[in-house]
């Protein structure tokens, strides 16, 4: 036990940051996440089992295992662009140079990243089950950008109105009623990370005894 005078100077628990509780790759992990928006080289089959295994770990309600995932690589990524600006044709802009670069950076969307996962949950009836399979899902889906961190590559959680409409799911070869959670476009990190984000635990967190 330390004397009395020492004790006295440690700091409390409230006093200390949150960083410096415990020493943890996977803290420190989850701190340096950032999205990587620029990838580029090659993600490899290994990395890509790794990545979806690290997935199957997050927590699951009844075990439901609600999720698929659907990797896209090489040309599949530019069908997946000319669907997208199929798609976005409809909202693209009446001049015709204007519309021409518009559909242009649509089709390019895929092609930003070597390898695109399609992380898609079933959706049931019951709306409580229905959550909560979202939820899972989205849990796997961190699990999976964390552990592409952890394997040296970048990665971003992409979605927007184009990918969640019914004509990507059938172009992923899912059922009209799966739900898109996210798109996590892979590859080796092609910039600095962006700088960390501010956090405010004491604006979010409220303690009721
Ligand atoms: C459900 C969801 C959808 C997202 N969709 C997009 C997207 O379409 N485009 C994009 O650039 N980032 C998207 N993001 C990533 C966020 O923009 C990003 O996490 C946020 O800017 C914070 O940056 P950070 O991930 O580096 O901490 C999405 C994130 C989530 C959780």
């Amino acid at each position: 036990m330390l004397p009395e005078r020492e004790r006295e100077d440690e700091p409390s628990h409230e006093q200390k940051r949150e960083e410096d509780l415990v020493v943890s790759p996977i803290l420190d992990a989850m701190r340096e996440r950032r999205s990587i928006g620029k990838l580029t080289g090659d993600v490899s089959d290994a990395e890509l089992r790794a990545i979806v295994d690290a997935a199957l770990c997050a927590p699951n309600h009844k075990l439901t295992a609600p999720w698929r995932f659907t990797a896209l690589r090489g040309d599949a990524r530019a069908r997946l662009g000319a669907l997208f600006a199929e798609l976005a044709e409809p909202v693209a802009p009446s001049d015709p140079v204007e519309r021409g670069t518009f559909l242009a950076k649509e089709a390019r969307k895929p092609m930003r990243a070597p390898l695109l996962l399609a992380i898609s949950t079933r959706t049931v009836a019951d709306p409580v089950i229905a959550a909560e399979d979202f939820a899972a899902t989205a849990a796997a889906t961190q699990n999976a950008l964390l552990a592409a961190q952890s394997l040296g590559l970048g990665a971003i959680w992409r979605t927007g109105a184009t990918a969640y409409r019914s004509e990507v799911l059938a172009f992923l070869g899912l059922d009209p009623t799966d739900r898109l959670v996210a798109l996590v476009y892979l590859g080796r990190p092609a910039m600095e990370p962006p700088k960390e984000r501010p956090r405010d635990v004491d604006a979010v967190l409220r303690v009721i005894e």
